[in-house]
């Protein structure tokens, strides 16, 4: 465990049957995310496992039109992100592939898109105590498997925030290489009043862990390169959202007073602890 600049903390990880352990315990990852700090864990996941979900994305992305309904939360879909959240007022260009129905996905796609996210589901389940398997469920929060392509020359996600619960922690990992297979863009956060940004800071195969409800943004891919839908190169992220799409959205204001949260967040989990 490393501390590497300030509220950003470096955790290493053995990869073992299909599980990412972490070097201290789960309870430990927990408080520090808690604290708040981000928490990169180094999940050792081997490099044709994260290309292989980024091609099996790829291949199926080619074979799927582009969605342009408003998402039904129980399908398969990829859609060209380009607009502005209604509420948060966050903008956003990115092309992103949402799996909820990870089932009903071809077996030759859902085989390697699976080594990748059941670590994921495995992890999040240990973090927060939670026995979760993927699937729609009425009237409940589930999982939506994602993978996120950011291209070169000018994708970004603005600064926006989550409800804490039920994710209570967020999950990004990097699916490729900063400094190889892009150069510009990473995920930032503000805990605080300081800004915390991870760009450089995660490599591929590492995990970054954040609470759900810190503002956070994705700093942009340098608008020196050409932009363009249908060129592969750019940052390739897996996230696990867990959430019920039809039930309380994050509030309006952006949780500004914080670090009066934060307190009690403490407070709440002395409590549960007592
Ligand atoms: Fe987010």
């Amino acid at each position: 465990m490393k501390e590497v600049a300030k509220y950003l903390i470096k955790v290493d990880a053995e990869f073992k049957d299909g599980r990412i352990v972490p070097e201290i315990p789960y309870e430990e990852v927990m408080r520090l995310v808690n604290e708040p700090n981000i928490v990169i864990i180094k999940t050792g996941i081997p490099q044709e496992l994260l290309n292989g979900a980024i091609e099996a994305t790829r291949a199926w992305s080619a074979e799927t039109p582009l969605a342009d309904a408003p998402d039904t939360f129980r399908n398969n879909q990829h859609k060209h992100r380009l607009h502005i959240a209604k509420i948060q007022q966050a903008p956003q260009l990115f092309h992103d592939h949402t799996f909820d129905d990870m089932d009903g996905m071809k077996p030759e796609y859902r085989q390697d898109l699976l080594p990748v996210f059941d670590p994921l589901r495995q992890f999040w389940n240990s973090l927060t105590g939670n026995e979760e398997e993927f699937g729609f469920q009425e009237g409940k929060a589930y999982f939506h498997p994602q993978i996120t392509h950011y291209p070169m020359g000018g994708s970004f996600f603005g600064r926006h925030w989550h409800p804490l619960h039920p994710q209570q922690v967020g999950q990004i990992l990097a699916l490729n290489q900063y400094g190889q297979e892009y150069h510009s863009g990473g995920t930032g956060y503000v805990i605080n009043d300081t800004i915390v940004e991870t760009e450089g800071h995660q490599d591929r195969g590492d995990l970054i862990l954040f609470r759900y409800d810190l503002p956070h943004w994705v700093s942009p891919s340098s608008f020196a390169d050409r932009f363009s839908w249908d060129d592969p190169a750019g940052r390739w992220v897996a996230i696990l959202p867990f959430y019920n799409p039809w039930g309380t959205p994050a509030d309006k204001d952006e949780p500004q007073g914080w670090k009066t949260k934060i307190k009690t967040a403490k407070n709440e989990s002395t409590e549960a602890a007592a």
